[in-house]
């Protein structure tokens, strides 16, 4: 089939070399000339693993084209996948500017008597899709229909989880918009086996927004529990395993630590809760979410600070600055609001990242020194703070703690460590939900 994708970020690059990868003809188009500069020159706008390989095999295969210019992603499509950024307003709302500048285009890209699908899959409120076919429809007799075919890709395991999704979620509103993105999908239906949602565009909006809110309910409900456990002497660790036993619970994300970053949780849940409360009046459960993922960050800080008196003056490696392993994306990553604290309070920082730090260099402030060993951050500093679950870190040994740093103290935000060996080998270790031990 031939499709267009417009956007060319996590979501749409992603998903236009994994269309391609599966045989069909994809244009992808971004309106940064400079994506699409470094793309033709095979250099890919952010890390993900796989993607360049499945990217240049696409290219090369001529399957795969990047192009400045929407109306050849328009021209000759089946279908075009809308891609474009959906930031958060200052309230949480969605700022859907870049979807309505991109309808008013599109629209005028139709009127070629070629009958198009137009498919939403950056994460967008319920009814943005019938937003977007009024839009169109006011400037184009054309036919066309707006279908929704939410993303559920993973940083760090996007390519995998395109090419092998858990399921397919197709909102149309006419049967040919469903059989034209059942032939879309029926290459990665048939490798993958995964189940297929049909439904109307709503139900499908809803599904994205309600799967996010609830996973990072889930987050939260178990740093809510670390909580308590700190207060009572408990192991969070041991009680999420109890708790994921249950079939019914599962034990997906129920793992405690430093909360919930990276650019869909914080943006979709703040877009639920709104669209909630300007709907029917509240969304308070969200907004519990909400304050106890703010929270962990100063929480672990806060036990930092209880051993060393004050920050200021104190040399601290941050070990870790992305939301998460496998990605460089630094959007809404809880190191940027501890090291902007630690920074407040007069404490210098040397922190270490295995590939965000040219990303982290753009947004920290540039007091801030890079290493490229956890071992170097942590020479001479008087504490560690872990903030990412990266291999590289977890792979330190508790010795390696007590042998570089000045004062042996650890706060990890991820739990990484069992607290009994850091005590044995001489390491105070501050964790999440469980007992803080002191050599
Ligand atoms: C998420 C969804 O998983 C994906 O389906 C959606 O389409 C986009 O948003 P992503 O943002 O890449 O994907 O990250 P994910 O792996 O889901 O992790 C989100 C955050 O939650 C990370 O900061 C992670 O560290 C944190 N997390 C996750 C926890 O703190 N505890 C957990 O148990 C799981």
């Amino acid at each position: 089939m031939k499709l267009g994708v417009v956007g060319l970020g996590h979501v749409g690059l992603v998903s236009a070399a994994c269309f391609a990868h599966v045989g069909h003809d994809v244009v992808g188009v971004d309106a940064r000339p400079e994506r699409i500069d470094d793309l033709e020159s095979g250099k890919m706008p952010f890390y993900e693993p796989g993607l360049e390989k499945v990217v240049a095999e696409a290219t090369s295969a001529g399957r795969l084209i990047f192009d400045r210019d929407l109306a050849n992603a328009v021209r000759d499509a089946d279908a075009v996948f809308i891609c474009v950024g959906t930031p958060s307003l200052s309230s949480g709302e969605a700022d859907l500017s870049q979807v309505e500048g991109l309808a008013v285009q599109l629209a005028r890209h139709l009127g070629d008597g070629h009958y198009r699908v137009l498919v939403e899959k950056s994460t967008v409120p319920v009814r943005t899709g019938e937003r977007i076919y009024r839009t169109i429809r006011r400037l184009t007799d054309d036919e066309f229909d707006v279908a929704s075919n939410p993303e559920f890709l993973r940083e760090g395991s996007a390519v995998h989880d395109t090419l092998h999704p858990d399921r397919i979620v197709l909102g149309s509103p006419s049967p040919r918009a469903t059989e034209v993105l059942e032939r879309v999908y029926q290459p990665i239906v048939e490798r993958s086996g995964c189940e297929t949602v049909v439904t109307d565009v709503y139900t499908a909006e809803m599904i994205k927004h309600a799967s996010n809110a609830f996973l990072a309910t889930k987050i939260s409900f178990i740093n809510a529990v670390a909580e308590l456990c700190e207060a009572v002497g408990a192991d969070v660790e041991v009680v999420a395993k109890g708790m994921g036993l249950d079939p019914r619970i599962g034990s997906g994300f129920l793992r405690a630590g430093i909360g919930y970053g990276g650019s869909c949780f914080p943006k979709d849940v703040a877009a639920f809760a709104a669209l909630g409360e300007r709907l029917v009046g509240d969304f308070d459960l969200l907004r519990a979410v909400q304050k106890i993922n703010e929270r962990a960050p100063r929480r672990l800080l806060d036990k930092l600070r209880s051993e060393l008196w004050y920050f200021n003056e104190k040399r601290i490696a941050v070990l870790g600055l992305s939301f998460k392993p496998g990605t460089d994306d630094m959007r809404e990553a809880p190191s940027v609001r501890v090291i902007r604290a630690l920074l407040d309070d007069g404490a210098q920082v040397v922190a270490y990242d295995p590939v965000a730090v040219p990303k982290a260099k753009e947004i920290l402030p540039p007091e801030v020194e890079f290493v490229s060993a956890p071992l170097d951050a942590m020479e001479d500093a008087h504490a560690a703070v872990i903030l990412t679950d990266w291999d590289e870190i977890q792979g330190l040994s508790p010795d390696d703690f007590r042998r570089t740093l000045r004062f042996p103290i650890v706060a990890d935000g991820r739990n990484l460590f069992d607290p009994e060996e850091m005590r044995r080998a001489g390491v105070t270790y501050l964790s999440v939900g469980r007992k803080a031990v002191h050599p």
